[in-house]
């Protein structure tokens, strides 16, 4: 098995027009429009990893009895590239998103793409769609690599074939209305992950048990649902897609990784920023009934989440069964702004990258 691959190129044979993509870029949005080509890469028992194609971006042929349908066999990613000042793309630690692909493909029994390759895919894809990467600021390009088991069989196992796919899509804000605090529904109903379970995993069968949760949080008036713990259903967890940060003044407490929440690259890159600006750092368990103390005393004085898609959100206002409570009269505070500031203006080459987190494409 190797991860030095040669790709066949298939140009698409009816590109965008540069109007279509200067209109697309000019309000991208999330997740709805997508770059000319994909990069495709397969894996079978025999072969390993085979077949590494960058071609027209188009509809998969599956077999209605591929295994991905039936039990699920699904891990994704999520990063971005982002149009630097001099006019070169750069993305931010694309390695740790290669090493959390492995570790996802390990916990769902699939074969690991060497990091290599993954992180070849991401320059062969930025190679012909480079033009998609908007310059704005706030924008990016999404990076989004997949892999499902296609292997046709209804047994249950691990399959014995596999597809990689990246594709990609001009990012915009995550959420509508640009920078403003979002209201969170602390679940206690339903929980996203147990211990021994998937919850540290970039599975996409966590995605769709979250949905249920989501759509309640809908219900009761908010933006977004918490997850608690799965056992005694009051440690802080984590949102939906996103990690969560709480503010003591100069302390920032996360959630620590126990298992059963995702090890968010945003969470570990603003864990390093919050250090660099001399605030304390602390990883470590928090419970609802601390979070609403806190708020009502004032001792909380911000709380946001973060992630790669909604970058840094604040959260202004807490509902649960029990009732509901704001965070510092529900308003941005300075810490969420300063490290939002700090970590935007690294990615997009405004500050000085210290860590050495941006690669050049
Ligand atoms: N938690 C969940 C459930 C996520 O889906 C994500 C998004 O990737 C995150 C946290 C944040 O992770 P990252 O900062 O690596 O994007
Ligand atoms: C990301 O931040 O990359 C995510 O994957 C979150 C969400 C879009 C699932």
């Amino acid at each position: 098995m190797t991860s030095e691959l040669p790709f066949t190129r298939t140009p698409h044979p009816h590109p965008a027009t540069p109007e279509r993509v200067a209109e697309v870029l000019a309000k991208p949005g999330f997740g709805q429009h997508f770059t000319d080509h994909m990069v495709t890469i397969r894996w079978n028992r025999e072969q390993g990893w085979h077949d590494a194609e960058v071609g027209p971006y188009s509809p998969l042929a599956l077999d209605p009895a591929a295994m991905v349908l039936h039990y699920g066999q699904a891990i994704f990613e999520g990063l971005k590239a982002y149009r630097q000042p001099d006019g070169s793309i750069a993305s931010f630690r694309p390695a740790a998103n290669a090493e959390r692909f492995r570790l996802s493909a390990r916990r769902m029994a699939m074969p690991e793409l060497p990091d290599e390759l993954f992180l070849s895919s991401v320059r062969q894809l930025l190679a012909v769609d480079s033009r998609w990467v908007p310059s704005a600021e706030e924008e990016s390009l999404y990076l989004r690599p997949f892999m499902i088991s296609t292997e046709k069989g209804l047994g249950v196992r691990p399959a014995s074939e596999y597809l990689y796919v990246l594709i990609a899509s001009p990012a915009g804000s995550y959420f509508s209305g640009g920078i403003r605090p979002v209201s969170v529904w602390l679940s206690t109903e339903y929980v996203r992950a147990a211990p021994g379970g998937t919850g540290a995993a970039k599975f996409a069968g966590n995605y769709a048990a979250s949905l249920v949760a989501q759509a309640q949080a809908a219900d009761k008036g908010c933006d977004q649902v918490v997850w608690l713990d799965a056992v005694e259903r009051r440690w802080v967890e984590e949102m939906g897609g996103m990690n969560l940060f709480f503010v003591f003044g100069d302390k920032v407490v996360t959630p620590e990784l126990t298992g059963t929440l995702l090890p968010g690259i945003t969470r570990s890159s603003l864990l390093q920023l919050a250090s660099d600006l001399g605030l304390t750092v602390e990883e470590r368990r928090i419970s609802t009934d601390e979070w609403e103390k806190a708020s009502a005393s004032g001792e909380l004085t911000e709380v946001f989440a973060c992630g790669t898609a909604a970058v840094i959100t604040p959260v202004g206002h807490v509902k649960h069964a029990g009732g509901e409570f704001d965070i510092a009269g529900g308003a941005t505070g300075p810490v969420t702004m300063k490290l939002r500031e700090r970590l935007t203006g690294l990615q997009h080459g405004h500050a000085a990258d210290d860590h050495g987190w941006m690669t050049k494409l």
